[in-house]
């Protein structure tokens, strides 16, 4: 069995899919997996369309070139009104943080099924809200393609060129 770090480190964003669709057992244990995370109060704002139809499908294409070819895209919003507004920080709410680490849950147990992804905020969430009629009280936050990559296609040469921890950690 793989650790933790290792799938970790073997993700990468697949920025090419070949047609082969997503099964649906894997796709509802990719979804549970994000239905576990943490959110602020537990509150759970977040809301995930699944995109498959061909209809859909087309709608993700017009709004961004980064669908690459998937033949599955979720679509994550929060709904604002089940946001964790903080207190004293009437601007500052959960929202973007809730979908954001539901999206990780997602992204990484698909990861673990062989399933790649890539996160996408290439997008105007206006014209999401227009095209997919979402609620007004909600706010898109990022696209995610779901699928598995094209022959030939693998992680991009950034992929491993990280900062030494000394950059980005520091120890107070
Ligand atoms: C917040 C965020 C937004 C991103 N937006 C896009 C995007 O719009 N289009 C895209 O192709 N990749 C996008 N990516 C993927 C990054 O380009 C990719 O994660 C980064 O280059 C590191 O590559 P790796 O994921 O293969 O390690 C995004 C990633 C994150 C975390």
């Amino acid at each position: 069995m793989k650790s933790f770090m290792e799938l970790a480190r073997e993700r990468y964003s697949v920025k090419g899919f070949s047609e082969r669709k997503v099964e649906e057992d894997k796709l509802t244990q990719i979804l549970e997996a994000g239905n576990v995370a943490p959110t602020a109060k537990n509150n759970q704002p977040q809301r995930i369309y699944v995109l498959k139809s061909e209809e859909a499908l087309k709608k993700a294409q017009e709004l961004t070139i980064c669908t690459y070819g998937a033949s599955t895209v979720l679509l994550f919003t929060y709904n604002q009104q089940e946001v964790y507004v903080y207190p004293g920080e009437e601007a500052f709410d959960s929202g973007a943080e809730d979908v954001a680490i539901v999206a990780t849950h997602i992204m990484l147990q698909a990861a673990d099924l062989g399933v790649g992804s890539c996160w996408v905020n290439r997008f105007e969430p206006a014209k999401a809200m227009e095209l997919f009629d979402l609620p007004e009280n909600e706010t898109p936050v990022l696209l995610m393609p779901l699928g598995y990559p094209k022959e030939g296609v693998g992680p991009l040469p950034n992929h491993t060129a990280k900062k030494a921890l000394e950059e980005t950690v520091k120890y107070l």
